[in-house]
């Protein structure tokens, strides 16, 4: 029997997140996502003046939404999932934008357009070897500008801390291995200690750096996160002192020569 379309994403998602898209955008709410996920972003993305933005795998519009806010000029969000799309419709119908949505899997896209910036949080680690990297990679590299940039935050391959040891945060992440393709789970919690777990890929650091290369992106960086000052103000002295010296996620940029 041949699979449908809904299957293959699934299987490409390995996460099905149209089963689990309400509770992942109340997972955005915790405040290491705001303190330290979107810190780092942001201050990695840099000025988003009338810039034209691509955000892949953009999920509910969690990003999207606040890059038009910071001044883009335009946004176009792309996430394989229905549920995740649907969700960031709403919000658009609901408070209008100027966003657009697309329905699409990231590594078959081929939009005729090209942007100054390409957003892509947690795209990466969907990919579970080197060819899918290079695959996204060429997506990239093929809907920037020249001088264009590529930015995003991912699961940091070099993590090592214990599974429990972001818990506080209301989060663990447990790898299989270091294997390359090795599975990495994310549980998040709620306050009535339920959760959503996801699933997503180990590839080194080194096979990210070949495989964007390979692509045609370079100036290629890995960013530590950091902790918002405002952050820091608002719990005590040394809260963020987990999450900032193990680093469960990384920044990650590139441009197109
Ligand atoms: C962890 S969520 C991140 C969503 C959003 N970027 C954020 O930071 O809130 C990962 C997203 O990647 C999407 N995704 C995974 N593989 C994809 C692919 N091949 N093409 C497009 N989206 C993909 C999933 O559907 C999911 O919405």
């Amino acid at each position: 029997m041949k699979p449908n379309q809904q299957d293959l994403n699934r299987h490409r998602m390995s996460t099905n997140y149209n089963a689990i898209a309400r509770e992942y955008q109340a997972s955005k709410m915790l405040p290491w996502r705001k303190h330290i996920e979107s810190y780092t972003f942001f201050q990695v993305v840099g000025d988003l003046s009338n810039l034209h933005v691509l955000d892949l795998a953009c999920g509910e519009g969690f990003y999207t939404r606040q890059i038009k806010l910071r001044g883009a000029a335009e946004v176009v969000g792309v996430d394989i999932s229905d549920g995740m799309i649907q969700l960031a419709k709403e919000a658009e119908a609901q408070n209008p934008l100027g966003l657009v949505y697309h329905c699409q899997d990231a590594l078959l896209l081929n939009l005729d357009q090209k942007f100054d910036l390409i957003c892509a949080t947690y795209l990466l680690n969907y990919a579970q070897t080197a060819d899918e990297l290079f695959r996204m990679g060429q997506v990239i590299a093929n809907h920037l500008k020249p001088g264009g940039r590529f930015v995003t935050i991912n699961s940091n391959p070099d993590y090592q801390a214990a599974v429990e040891a972001m818990f506080p945060y209301g989060f663990t992440r447990e790898n299989a291995d270091y294997s390359e393709g090795a599975e990495i789970t994310w549980r998040f919690y709620q306050s009535d200690m339920s959760h959503i777990a996801v699933t997503n890929y180990h590839l080194a650091k080194s096979t990210h750096e070949t495989a964007l290369s390979q692509a045609g992106l370079s100036a290629i960086q890995w960013h530590a996160v950091e902790a918002s000052p405002e952050g820091v103000a608002a719990h005590d002295e040394g809260y963020w002192n987990a999450i900032v010296s193990s680093q469960p996620i990384i920044g990650l940029s590139a441009s197109k020569a």
